[in-house]
């Protein structure tokens, strides 16, 4: 890593609002630390409720609401078709006329009817209309390696076979180039319960046979572990053929109560909101845990470690259909989001992937929608604040946090990252995530010259609070008063369960 010669550091001292004396000192280096991949920032879109159809799908055409809404916060990569459906996914099902698509059951969410109506044509549009990669999850639990690579040849061959021109009989000329490719998905579970061991063994047939077509690099994904499972990153990590590997995927949801009872979506108290929050922190653990031993098969950190599904996990909304999984989204999800990427962007160094679960009425959404109204969710403000720091260069942090306790608890109050952009703008995003103290950060700066310091906040009064379709804007981003430059320091002032993004130009 090229260090720059002058080292741009700045000391801040946290002082904990009159509420309490604690001081913090932070500090933010400009050591240029590792390249923030803009992947970070990813998302996912299952087949799976009202994600697809009745989502980003209206039977016939996308929704361009949706799509210029994603837009607007430069989403860079939209992993599909699943998620657990991946694995009973054949695509020769969803291509050629709509109206001759063979009609098949998802029995893995809700035994609904899939028409077909959305497939690998009208996916790539998608991502073509939406300006981002695509990350396709192939089928490894009940497909076979040959269907895996007829798909590749379908969508990445440019060349004649009989492959590629059915291709071109069904609408399109030119190869997609799909690049971003995972070989089964939770193959622990629901994509076929292996065991690593064996898993490995199968991850180095199927990718055997996903070739590299010419224009078409391919990145293949090994299907990672459930949260904590560091047996499987070992024995992955150990039998798979490393050397034709991009990725190996890693799966962590945020549970404030058990699976089977795991609490609403809005109607929550202290108890769970806290609960959310030191699930959520646990991410920290669990990604330097499977990087750690990633770095022992892999020093030179060639392999990302790809976060593929990730967010709040809640008791579907009442009256919905429990196997569709749609929950509202309050400002504890826009902490979570916010805390979860401030993590990911402090491990830059090995997380280059990662895919929020999941992008419409699915999940923790950034897009609910209701008939042909949509409305944007707490988390989906966090992602357009942040998307300051894609594909920039992360900066290293010291701090210790103050407490934020609760009910014999306690986990760290505040989180933070900080980056520097090509054009030499640093963005520092801070989040407190204590529901009653503010936090007040006085900041001496030491060598960092900036003319104009701007600030953008997304906090609300209530932990619940959340956006409806009757209250499309409760909450919402504000520009940020609470920043002072005052000659060669910087005071900030966070209010309780607040996200705040900083720019120093
Ligand atoms: O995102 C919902 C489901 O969660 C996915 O289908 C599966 O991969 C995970 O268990």
């Amino acid at each position: 890593m090229k260090k720059t010669p002058v080292l741009l550091t700045f000391i801040a001292f946290l002082l904990a609002s009159s509420l309490s004396a604690q001081t913090v000192q932070l500090a933010v280096s400009d050591t240029s630390g590792p390249q923030i991949s803009r992947n970070i920032y990813g998302h996912f879109s299952e087949h799976l409720g009202r994600c697809i159809y009745d989502g980003f799908w209206t039977g016939d055409h996308i929704r361009m609401d949706i799509v210029d809404a994603l837009k607007k916060i430069k989403i860079p990569v939209l992993r599909w078709p699943g998620g657990c459906f991946a694995d009973q996914y054949h695509w020769r099902d969803a291509i050629g006329p709509r109206d001759q698509r063979k009609k098949t059951v998802n029995t893995t969410w809700g035994m609904v009817t899939e028409d077909n109506s959305f497939g690998t044509h009208e996916f790539l549009e998608l991502c073509g209309l939406l300006g981002c990669q695509p990350y396709v999850a192939g089928n490894m639990g009940s497909g076979t390696p040959e269907e895996m690579s007829n798909w590749l040849e379908y969508l990445n061959f440019n060349g004649k076979s009989t492959l590629a021109d059915l291709r071109r009989q069904n609408g399109r000329q030119e190869p997609w180039n799909v690049s971003f490719w995972g070989v089964g998905n939770e193959s622990w579970g629901c994509g076929g319960n292996m065991t690593p061991e064996y898993y490995a063994g199968e991850y180095n047939r199927y990718s055997e046979f996903c070739k590299q077509y010419p224009g078409a690099p391919l990145k293949l994904i090994a299907s990672g572990a459930n949260g904590p499972d560091y047996n499987w990153t070992d024995v992955v990590m150990k039998n798979i053929a490393r050397g034709r590997t991009w990725g190996l995927s890693m799966h962590y949801y945020t549970v404030a109560g058990s699976w089977e009872h795991k609490g609403s979506a809005t109607n929550f108290g202290e108890d769970d909101y806290f609960k959310a929050m030191a699930a959520c922190l646990r991410m920290e653990t669990i990604v330097s845990k499977h990087s750690a031993i990633m770095d022992k098969y892999d020093p030179k950190k060639r392999i990302a470690l790809v976060v593929d599904e990730w967010g709040i996990w809640t008791d579907a909304e009442p009256g919905t259909n429990p196997a569709f999984l749609y929950q509202q989204n309050s400002m504890r999800d826009a902490l979570i989001a916010a805390t979860t990427l401030n993590i990911f962007n402090n491990h830059a160094d090995r997380v280059k992937m990662a895919a929020l679960a999941q992008t419409v009425n699915v999940l923790q959404a950034l897009v609910l929608t209701e008939k042909d109204k949509m409305l944007l969710t707490p988390t989906y403000h966090v992602f357009d604040l942040y998307k300051v720091h894609q594909d920039a260069h992360s900066l290293a942090v010291n701090f210790k946090s103050p407490d934020y306790g609760h009910g014999g608890g306690t986990i760290p109050a505040v989180n933070v990252s900080a980056s520097k952009d090509s054009s030499g703008a640093v963005h520092i995003s801070l989040v407190n995530l204590d529901p009653a103290k503010k936090i007040t950060l006085r900041t001496s700066i030491a060598g960092i010259s900036f003319r104009t310091l701007r600030g953008q906040i997304l906090t609300s009064p209530k932990f619940n609070d959340f956006n409806s379709f009757d209250q499309p804007d409760k909450v919402k981003p504000a520009v940020f008063n609470g920043a002072k430059k005052d000659g060669n320091s910087l005071s900030v002032e966070l209010p309780p369960m607040s996200v705040v993004v900083l720019e120093l130009k």
